[in-house]
């Protein structure tokens, strides 16, 4: 089986390798093809990755290649990951810097931030959907790329079903709510659903048995896991819901953005400094795999545990657990679903797919984050109780400005784009939404037609 991995030089590449080492079942992955516009990037990775293979010791470790070409890299794909990031990580840092100027959210996928980020990047991933259309027509397409829920819709205008988002921050919050719960989550069906950084844990039941009053009941338990000491156990008792930690620059949004304002570097400037370290390294003349290897898990280690220091700060939340510092989350999900999906072993994974009839208060092809029974057909969202009313309100309010993001990265408009950015909740003026459109045309190429 041949798994192609678009935005092949990135970051989080090994942890998609290590976890096909880790596979030995029947029909696993053979052949890894790495695609990604940066022959050094690919370098790079390609030697943190013969490093893991040596470091497993087995002599038949998935086989990788790395490429430049798109069509080469296609050819023959059983499933394509697609995991890229247009602009790069200074991009991500302009979309940051230019929103908190406002005094309103850049963060990656929410906000400003997301409305921005997914203008330049809908183009790209409708560009590389056809081109998987025409070079690998039968190949499943795993997307990570964010904002996940807006592109997985964006890509399934061409391919369908054959596209499917994924996203680790609902298996890590059902993970840790079962943990507390004493619950073995593979045991645990998690009532979610939402869009993607935009969902609730509404019930977590175990042998039929819903055991989430039992933690809205008690605050030591509550505030012992992540979630829990970012909203707080008063706030989710109100909600009698454990939502999203995504949730926090809405439900606490005055005080994410002073925190990111009064930060000395935000999030995408301080990877962008992080990363272009790591690739100096692992790309160094002569290195040794094993040494690239120790440099990534090392990069690794830091990444994961300033992973939303400023929103744990303004909340008081403290240092993140260790048990949560281990990745894992990422790289299951992506292999479980392919598991499913290629030996027809049945798999409830939480999965960005098309409503259908799931909420009623969105269209059928709208991309929602929900369980979905999965096997070699695909993925089927399961049914879900309904979203109360303040739920409704923030999900179809948002996935109308996604739905403003793909037409205006389709039209080129300019006044298409100042309406995506005014109509999301957390941009409170169209004037702030008109400088915002000007800002990033002024920073990134590919908005330049938006001046
Ligand atoms: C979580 C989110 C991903 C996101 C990542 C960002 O895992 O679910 O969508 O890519 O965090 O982490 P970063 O280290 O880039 O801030
Ligand atoms: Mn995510």
């Amino acid at each position: 089986m041949r798994l192609t991995i678009l935005g092949g030089g990135g970051f989080r590449v090994p942890l998609v390798y290590g976890a096909l080492l880790g596979d030995r079942a029947e029909g696993r992955v053979s052949h890894v093809a790495l695609y990604d516009e940066d022959p050094a990037r690919l370098s790079a990775m390609a030697r943190v990755l013969a490093g893991q293979a040596e470091a497993a010791g087995l002599p038949d470790a998935p086989a990788v290649t790395a490429t430049t070409d798109l069509d080469e890299a296609l050819r023959g794909a059983d499933f394509v990951f697609s995991a890229i990031r247009v602009g790069g990580l200074e991009g991500r840092a302009a979309d940051e810097r230019i929103a908190l100027a406002e005094g309103v959210l850049g963060q990656e996928t929410v906000g400003a931030g997301g409305v921005a980020y997914g203008l330049r990047t809908v183009p790209v991933a409708r560009a590389i959907a056809r081109r998987i259309a025409r070079t690998a027509p039968d190949a499943w397409v795993i997307n990570f790329t964010n904002p996940a829920g807006l592109v997985t819709e964006a890509m399934a205008e061409v391919l369908g079903n054959r596209v499917i988002g994924i996203c680790d921050s609902p298996v890590g919050l059902g993970r840790r709510i079962a943990r507390v719960l004493g619950a073995r989550p593979e045991e645990a069906w998690i009532d979610y659903v939402g869009l993607n950084h935009l969902g609730w844990v509404r019930g977590l039941r175990v042998a039929g048995r819903d055991e989430l009053p039992r933690l809205l009941a008690d605050a030591a338990a509550l505030e012992s896991f992540e979630e829990g000491r970012l909203f707080g156990a008063e706030w989710l008792r109100s909600l009698g819901a454990i939502p999203n930690e995504y949730l926090h620059y809405y439900y606490f949004n005055r005080d994410t953005v002073r925190a990111y304002r009064e930060a000395e570097r935000t999030r995408g400037a301080f990877l962008r400094d992080q990363q272009r370290g790591f690739y100096e390294e692992a790309g160094r003349p002569g290195l040794a795999p094993g040494a690239a290897l120790a440099a990534w898990d090392r990069t690794r280690a830091e990444r994961e545990a300033t992973y939303m220091a400023e929103n744990r700060e303004a909340a008081g939340a403290g240092e993140r657990e260790e048990i949560d510092l281990e990745s894992g989350g990422y790289e299951r999900v992506a292999l479980a679903l392919m598991r499913a999906i290629a030996r027809d072993e049945r798999a409830t994974l939480i999965l960005n797919v098309p409503n259908g009839s799931t909420l009623s208060v969105l269209d059928a092809e709208a991309v929602i984050e929900v369980p979905c029974l999965v096997d070699a057909n695909g993925a089927h969202p399961t049914g879900v109780a309904p979203l109360p009313l303040h739920a409704v309100g923030l999900v179809t309010a948002v996935k109308a400005v996604e739905r403003e993001v793909l037409a205006a990265a389709a039209s080129g408009s300019r006044a298409d784009a100042v309406k995506a950015f005014a109509l999301h909740p957390l941009v409170d003026s169209v004037a702030v939404a008109r400088r915002l459109v000007e800002g990033y045309a002024v920073a990134h190429p590919g908005l330049a037609h938006l001046r």
